[in-house]
């Protein structure tokens, strides 16, 4: 059955491939982003590229912190639009606040009024901050978040709680850990080092290299939006995290010598500090998506990050 599906987000690298997989299956899809600075427009209008042809998908440039959202008929909202990253929250902890939790409030208290009863959320792994028992479960009490964006995103999660609570709306909340694939957005760690290794230049390696990350592939990380958009469909009233990972940990320095193989370069490593606000591990426990949304990551990281270096070697100089 096709949907109309209302994104916010949409120029972003998880929103744009998420539109492309929604049109895909038949669902109508109406797009809003304000193309925030926090990296280039240009890289986001390439974003967009492949839906601008597409019928069935509408965009619209809009800020969800000061525009109305154009809910006509729409039955699920996706509500991804954020102001994202760890380490720059903490240089606007206020502006973080503003969009990642006023912003998330405007977008539901629309949709409640729009009668739109189902909302999926694009929530962080950096909630459970870093005295969560590994591998990280959604029954923890992820009340400790280190940085003002985990805290901007643990907070909007509990104003979704409220309003599935107040007035029956159903909604997921996905914890995405690190997403990356084709079009990752430029600030993340394996496009930063993808980028600096490819052009012969040293790498920053905060901490010894035994950080460990579960990083998900893009494909994955859609497939488990459009299973919580389908899970959406049941009952009323409920509010439910779910992990959304990719199942293995990473060490750090295992991701840089992946990507130097990948490339056929060998990294050149500067060490660098711990960052502050940055965990030494996350590790989902994927077991509750697998049960309830059917979500099992297909992808593995040697696999993702040559399709990653694939992808930026092709589009390299197109790049800004
Ligand atoms: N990529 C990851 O690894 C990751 C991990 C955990 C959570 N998330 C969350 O998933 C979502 C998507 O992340 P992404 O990596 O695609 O980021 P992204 O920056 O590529 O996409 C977010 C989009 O939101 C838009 N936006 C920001 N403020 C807006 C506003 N006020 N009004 C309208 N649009 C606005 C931006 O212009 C951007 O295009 C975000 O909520 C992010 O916090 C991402």
């Amino acid at each position: 059955m096709s949907r109309r599906v209302l994104v916010t987000g949409a120029a972003g690298f998880i929103g744009s491939h998420l539109c492309e997989a929604l049109v895909a299956r038949g669902d109508t899809v109406i797009g809003i982003d304000n193309f925030d600075p926090f990296y280039p427009r240009a890289t986001k209008e390439r974003n967009l590229e492949a839906l601008r042809g597409a019928g069935r998908f509408r965009f619209l440039e809009a800020d969800i912190v000061r525009q109305a959202l154009p809910l006509d008929g729409v039955e699920v909202v996706v509500h991804l639009a954020a102001r994202p990253g760890v380490r720059p929250s903490l240089e606007d902890p206020a502006g973080y606040m503003e969009v990642n939790v006023t912003g998330t409030a405007r977008v539901l208290e629309a949709a409640r009024r729009a009668r739109v009863a189902r909302v999926v959320f694009g929530s962080s792994s950096s909630v459970y901050g870093e005295t969560t028992p590994a591998p990280f479960a959604e029954t923890a009490p992820a009340a400790a978040p280190i940085s003002p964006y985990a805290a901007s995103k643990r907070a909007a999660e509990l104003l979704a709680h409220a309003f599935a609570h107040l007035y029956g709306l159903r909604i997921a909340c996905l914890r995405f850990f690190t997403v990356y694939g084709p079009r990752q957005r430029p600030d993340l760690a394996i496009h930063r080092f993808t980028d600096r290794i490819a052009r012969g230049l040293p790498v920053r390696r905060h901490g010894d290299g035994s950080s460990e990350r579960d990083y998900t592939y893009i494909s994955d990380a859609v497939h488990g939006a459009v299973a919580a958009l389908d899970w959406t469909e049941g009952g009323a009233g409920m509010c439910e995290a779910f992990n959304i990972g990719g199942g293995d940990r990473v060490r750090l320095d295992r991701l840089l010598a992946l990507i130097g193989r990948a490339l056929g370069r060998e990294p050149v490593v500067e060490p660098a500090p711990d960052e502050p606000g940055d965990v030494h591990l996350t590790a989902a426990d994927l077991r509750r998506s697998e049960r309830e949304l059917g979500y099992r990551p297909t992808v593995g990281i040697e696999e993702g990050i040559r399709q990653f270096v694939r992808w930026y070697e092709a589009t390299h100089g197109r790049e800004s």
